[in-house]
């Protein structure tokens, strides 16, 4: 027996599935049509305009300063603004009506979960500034604001508002794909690993977690965040799928699970989204969590050392007008230095691009794995990983 679909227990009406199909137009407009005009204007008229005057800038920031004044570069980025917070405003009404169906099923889940997972919280936990500060990349509540006794608006907020900013489906079922590309990834470049336990670090909603069910069955998931609100939905979807995951409420600077707990440790777009210092405690703590063989990876931003300075402007916008005030810091790190000063030998760090496994498929990976392939670039086809393999 299954849980029922929390998600779809948020029914929207029809103005706001038109909305929502809207704003995911809109945003993907901005996104990548805007995205193309914008390096053409600067390539054709701006940067040529300011070489014949003996100031073609030499780095992102000169980028930036030029490109700040600009028509183009302005519209981008009012559009792209709005239509990032759109995303989330676009399903608030619906998940209201739904909160108390879905505060139901997740006391539910929390009482008797028939996938056998489980979720422990912690309402004593102490929520990191750089979380409970501000509405990160422009979500109203991010991850952890509660307004009612088991509150999970902001786990169908973050998931449901998730799907228009990709523009997927409604009824797509809501695996990750960065799971699926990483598991695959490990699987075909280690052949007879086999993880006894696997963690994924800032899982919000458990996406990209529950890809490995598949990938490693023997395995057991678990899951850590921060925010109360969207392990509750984490735990009721991976209910819903059948999927035995273990959900709890700690901070992935110091968890409580004992040293060598896990052979593969995994994130994803988590370590740009605090600061430098809490990055640099986090991979400590997989260091100490991994077993011998263990290896931790987390799908990341490019750094800013490898990939040129037009590219570092555009992905460094979210720092400014994304609320994600890490974003550039973390970029201006090494991620190899970053592995080999949490505990991991030169030898044993990785960082370099894999396949979008659901985009380029399995032959395309063996042939990465085998060195005949070179991965798409990051968000086209291709994800930035780094990180570190104990004794390999
Ligand atoms: C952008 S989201 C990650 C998305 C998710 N991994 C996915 O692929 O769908 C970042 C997550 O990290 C969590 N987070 C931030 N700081 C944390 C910390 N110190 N420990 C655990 N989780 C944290 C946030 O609560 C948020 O859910």
């Amino acid at each position: 027996m299954r849980l029922p679909d929390i998600e779809k227990l948020v029914r929207p009406n029809h103005d706001e599935r038109a909305r929502q199909g809207f704003v995911s137009m809109l945003r993907k407009h901005a996104i990548i049509d805007m995205r193309r005009a914008l390096k053409d204007d600067y390539q054709t008229r701006v940067e040529p305009a300011l070489a014949s005057r003996g100031q073609r800038p030499t780095d992102w920031r000169g980028i930036e300063a030029a490109m700040q004044s600009e028509p183009s570069y302005r519209f981008y980025s009012s559009l792209r603004y709005n239509a990032q917070e759109m995303c989330y405003l676009s399903v608030q009404p619906a998940v209201e009506r739904a909160l108390p169906e879905m505060i139901d099923l997740v006391r539910e889940a929390a009482a008797s979960n028939p996938a056998g997972g489980s979720l422990r919280l912690d309402p004593g936990l102490e929520l990191p500034r750089y979380v409970a500060a501000l509405d990160v990349h422009l979500v109203p509540g991010w991850v952890h604001q509660e307004h009612t006794v088991d509150d999970v608006s902001q786990g169908a907020v973050v998931a449901l508002g998730g799907k228009v900013f990709t523009g997927q489906h409604p009824f797509r079922r809501n695996l990750g794909v960065i799971g699926e590309s990483i598991g695959a990834w490990v699987k075909e470049k280690y052949p007879g690993f086999k993880p006894r336990r696997i963690l994924d670090m800032g899982t919000t909603t458990g996406k990209n977690l529950l890809p490995y069910a598949a990938i490693f069955p023997e395995a057991e998931l678990h899951g850590i965040d921060v925010g109360a609100p969207v392990l509750r939905y984490a735990h009721a979807a991976a209910g819903h799928e059948g999927i035995a995951a273990h959900f709890s409420q700690q901070n992935a600077e110091h968890t409580d699970f004992p040293d060598g707990y896990f052979d593969l440790i995994v994130s994803s777009f988590f370590l740009h989204e605090i600061p430098v210092k809490a990055t640099r405690n986090v991979l400590r703590e997989c260091h100490r969590l991994l077993g011998p063989g263990g290896i931790a990876c987390h799908m990341e931003l490019p750094d800013e050392a490898s990939v040129d300075a037009y590219e570092n402007f555009f992905w460094n916008w979210d720092t400014y007008n994304n609320n994600e005030p890490y974003y550039t810091s973390f970029r201006a790190e090494k991620p190899l230095e970053l592995c080999a000063e949490a505990g991991f030998t030169p030898a044993e760090c990785f960082a370099h691009l894999i396949p979008d496994f659901a985009s380029t498929g399995s032959e395309k990976l063996r042939q990465f794995v085998r060195g005949e392939y070179a991965a798409p670039p990051h968000g086209s086809g291709g994800w930035f990983v780094f990180g570190g393999v104990r004794g390999r």
